[in-house]
């Protein structure tokens, strides 16, 4: 372990090796997540500097120069942050220490690792919400590009799992569009909720310096403050949390999907075929072909799921800085590298899945055409309860045709006949970045 930052001269015992490693645990692996956001807002911090003369132009401009060429040696690979580093934050004071010599020590001035964290961390925050709003943008546009040509194939649809009435590819598709959209919009309204900069409130009471805070937070394109120190730090947690539960409404929706794809591709369905590159097969049963991926893409909310209920079984702490913060770390960035990579791969199964189209025809069987015809009775004035009765005892042949004018007919505002995909793709196009 390098020097510690905090450690004075002739003081106290030196942590055990087996304490530090306690104490900086996954942090500094999780710290490579935050690493560039860090150097960026480092940035920041020493243009603010320079701004109120606690850094000469000079000392600024190297430092700055530093601060680049640690982010282009981290991204070379040449740069390491690994266990002879407490944390990323000290990381970067070391290696300009190490490459400027004193000046490298002036760059804490003014500020505290718990303003440093908090700020890389909505910085971090920021960018993987912008990440899944577009995402979502991008699910929502697959999936009414194909309502486009699908919008009419016949799809049965069930209540209870039981066949119910029929539906059409259409309906399905601009369901889950919708769910999506709903989705983005959600990561925007609350990238805009975080869009606040902690920083120059230092360990959680402000400093006895003129920081240019409103300049400072503007440079990192932050909409405003975070004013009061003792809450940028109480708010840690607390917006990882809210940006969870975006993420975590994602993945519901991204399981719900996949459970469709997991039954629509059973033999007993038989609606949908998946591209071979989605499936697996098995070790011992030679005529197996396993729809893993979207098995996987549903088991991706649990890790959501768990990331929400660890991260928030870390926040029973009195107010100001608590290490116990460090904690709220892991499940954050586990969930967002986790669930990211699944909606990406969602995008892909989305562009690449086909319809059975014979078989979703054959699913619709005539019992499920009662209900339009206790609704055609019901608009001839037939009191709809006696209209329910009369369509239970007739079942009647349906058609091709039949069905189709079943879809047709249904023009209630979303229904299948009125999908109203003008109104989804106008809201999607306000939420796309
Ligand atoms: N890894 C620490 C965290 O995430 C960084 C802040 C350390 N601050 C301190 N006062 N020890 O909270």
């Amino acid at each position: 372990m390098k020097d510690l930052i905090w450690k004075k001269e002739g003081k106290g015992e030196s942590t055990s090796a087996a304490i530090m490693a306690f104490l900086a645990g996954e942090d500094i692996e999780l710290d490579k997540e935050l690493l560039l956001f860090d150097i960026q807002a480092s940035a920041a911090h020493v243009n603010g500097l320079r701004q109120i003369n606690i850094l000469s132009d000079e000392e600024a401009t190297s430092l700055l120069g530093g601060l680049e060429r640690i982010e282009s040696d981290f991204c070379a690979g040449t740069k390491v942050l690994d266990s002879r580093y407490e944390d990323g934050h000290s990381a970067i004071e070391s290696w300009l220490t190490e490459m400027l010599g004193d000046v490298g020590g002036k760059i804490h001035t003014g500020r505290s690792r718990n303003d440093q964290v908090a700020v890389a961390l909505r910085l971090y925050m920021r960018d993987r919400l912008r990440k899944l709003q577009q995402c979502c943008t991008d699910i929502a546009t697959l999936l009414l590009e194909r309502v486009k040509t699908e919008a009419d194939l016949p799809l049965s649809g069930y209540t209870h799992l039981q066949a119910a009435m029929p539906s059409s590819a259409g309906l399905w598709l601009t369901g889950h569009a919708e769910a999506f959209i709903d989705n983005a919009e959600l990561a925007m309204l609350t990238t805009k909720w975080l869009d606040a900069s902690p920083l120059g409130t230092a360990s959680g009471f402000g400093v006895n310096l003129d920081l240019p805070r409103y300049e400072v937070a503007n440079e990192l394109g932050f909409s405003r403050l975070v004013v009061n120190p003792q809450y940028a730090q109480n708010a840690r947690g607390k917006i990882e949390l809210q940006a969870l539960s975006v993420l975590s409404a994602c993945t519901l929706d991204l399981r719900r999907l996949a459970w469709d794809f997991s039954l629509f591709t059973t033999r007993e369905f038989g609606f949908v075929k998946l591209p071979e590159q989605f499936c697996t097969g098995s070790s011992i049963m030679p005529n197996k072909n396993n729809p893993d991926t979207v098995e996987l893409l549903r088991a991706v909310h649990a890790v959501v799921q768990g990331a929400q209920t660890e991260l928030a079984a870390v926040l029973s702490l009195p107010s100001g800085y608590q290490r116990d913060l460090q904690a709220t770390k892991p499940p954050l960035i586990r969930a967002f590298d986790k669930g990211l990579q699944a909606l990406l791969v969602l995008t892909e199964l989305l562009g690449g899945f086909s319809w059975c189209k014979e078989r979703m025809q054959a699913s619709i069987t005539p019992e499920m055409l009662a209900t339009d015809r206790a609704q055609d009775l019901a608009r001839t004035g037939v009191p709809f309860r006696k209209a329910y009765k009369k369509a239970a005892a007739q079942v009647q042949e349906t058609g091709v045709d039949g069905i189709a004018a079943s879809l047709e007919n249904r023009v209630s505002v979303g229904g299948c006949g009125r999908l109203e995909t003008g109104m989804l793709q106008a809201r999607l196009n306000d939420l796309k970045n």
